[in-house]
């Protein structure tokens, strides 16, 4: 969970200065559309407020993939309620939004049992939130609610209306390239609160990197719900997929880096796949998520592939760049999961070997189809598994980092580190580094010589630059 004051430039009418506090829940997808959301509203004279009791107006920028998420959602409204009875009391206002999936899907419900909300918008409306904010401005303030709604699926793509972001987001940014699902796994409430596939056209894209890049980006993360089914009309009037656009994104002068994030194991086409042979900007680390390695289980999970052609993706990938490095999304105690389809998740693993991972219990989403299908797994059951499978997961993930030890491995340096005198960076895998380094580094990609391995980062110390090995 992320906090962000909106930003705005400096030195801009004192009388016109509100103040916003936004509050981010989820993914980095969410992080990206919060800052947004902030460039959207420094035009309407809102400034960031350094905590949620200095600020005019609030959003809640809320995630619905975990389990009891909106339940979270009405305990944070809740506080906030006797803020904005007591501002009310002392005649000011206070706007309070609720943003993103929690939002797209409990719109009704949170009006209905949070009456103090002033605005509910999904996470396609975002370039309305000028107009959303003048309504609730006009309605006449006070402790209640002014019960603006809107959780359309516009038709007009929210990107066309969202200005130029406004404020740099450092040495290793995000841009969200495509958004929404097609997929429609039983478990998942993604298609729902996102909507359908949508791709923003490349030319806007290489646009807005280029910002970035400007702005002192040196890394950039491609970010969307199904990343890699990225694909639109490229400005040489052919559809480009996202191994198109990754190449055409590597040409920017100043960039260093390239990630993307989250993939789809069906989606992983021929060009994709050569472009982690081919570019060298593209960092051998994937977020590849397969759920499962059951087959009975993926298919009623409706994931669209089976065991055998996940591990024929990775073998793919590791033909075209033998050092990638690979991280998933696991699911264990899916509906009907016996002990040997648990079996063949941790023989999965163990075949492929993961750098890293996320692993979860299975849990209802109200409107998904596995919600209602019977032999849901007992709680105890399913507790049990995820502990096996993360100690699998933790022993992988330690001999993975143990493996870095001795070797020199290039680090973009992205921030301050732990201590004074170092600053923490990350390897071509992902890895978090710490090291002892100037403040003037920061920004450039530095040999470093891995001394030590810690369960969830690395240390070193600055190597010399002819040590450097490529990646
Ligand atoms: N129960 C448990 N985990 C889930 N995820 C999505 N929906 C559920 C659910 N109902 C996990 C998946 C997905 C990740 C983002 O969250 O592993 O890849
Ligand atoms: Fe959800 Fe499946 Fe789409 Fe991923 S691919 S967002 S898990 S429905």
């Amino acid at each position: 969970m992320t906090e962000l004051g909106a930003t705005t430039e400096p030195g801009r009418d004192a009388g016109l200065a509100k103040k916003l506090f936004i509050k981010t829940f989820g993914c980095q997808m969410n992080v990206y559309d919060s800052a947004r959301m902030a460039d959207v509203l420094a035009p309407l004279g809102y400034a960031p407020a350094a905590g949620p009791e200095a600020a005019d107006m609030i959003i809640l920028n809320t995630c619905h993939i975990r389990d009891k998420a909106a339940e979270k959602v009405f305990s944070e409204l809740g506080r906030l309620k006797p803020m904005k009875l007591a501002r009310a009391r002392a005649g000011g206002d206070l706007i309070i939004a609720v943003a993103g999936c929690v939002a797209q899907a409990e719109g009704a419900e949170i009006q209905r049992r949070a009456p103090h909300v002033d605005i509910v918008m999904g996470p396609q409306t975002y370039h309305r939130l000028p107009e959303l904010v003048a309504r609730a401005t006009r309605a006449a303030g006070g402790a209640g609610g002014r019960g603006i709604l809107d959780t359309e699926f516009p038709a007009e793509p929210k990107f066309d209306g969202l200005p130029e972001a406004a404020a740099p987001q450092g040495i290793s940014a995000f841009l969200t390239v495509q958004e929404g699902c097609d997929k429609f796994c039983t478990f998942c409430v993604v298609p729902y609160t996102r909507g359908a596939e949508y791709s923003r056209p490349p030319a806007d894209l290489v646009a807005e990197a280029g910002r970035l890049v400007a702005q002192g980006a040196r890394e950039i993360t491609l970010l969307g719900q199904n990343v890699n089914a990225y694909r639109a009309a490229g400005p040489d009037g052919r559809s480009w997929g996202l191994g198109r656009l990754i190449r055409a994104l590597a040409d920017l002068p100043g960039l260093a880096r390239l990630r993307y994030t989250t993939s789809h194991p069906a989606d992983m086409d021929d060009d994709l796949v050569a472009a982690h042979a081919e570019v060298p900007l593209l960092m051998p680390f994937l977020h590849l998520p397969v759920q499962s390695g059951a087959d009975r289980v993926l298919a009623a999970m409706n994931r669209r592939h089976r065991a055998a052609d996940y591990r024929r993706v990775v073998d793919r990938l590791r033909r075209a760049r033998p050092d990638i490095a690979l991280s998933s999304d696991f699911i264990v105690g899916f509906p009907g999961e016996d002990e040997a389809d648990f079996a063949a998740t941790l023989a999965l693993i163990e075949a492929v070997g993961y750098a890293q991972a996320y692993s979860f219990k299975y849990s209802i989403r109200p409107g998904t189809p596995a919600a209602t299908l019977p032999d849901q797994v007992p709680a105890a059951v399913k507790a049990a598994r995820l502990e096996r499978l993360q100690a699998l997961l933790r022993d992988q993930q330690a001999a993975f980092n143990r493996a870095a030890v001795g070797r020199t491995l290039p680090v973009l340096l992205e921030r301050a580190g732990r201590h004074d005198g170092q600053l923490a960076g990350r390897s071509p895998y992902a890895q978090a580094v710490d090291v002892a380094a100037p403040e003037g580094l920061l920004g450039s990609v530095v040999p470093v010589a891995i001394l030590a391995a810690r369960p969830n980062s690395l240390a070193g110390r600055l190597a010399a630059a002819d040590r450097q090995v490529p990646a």
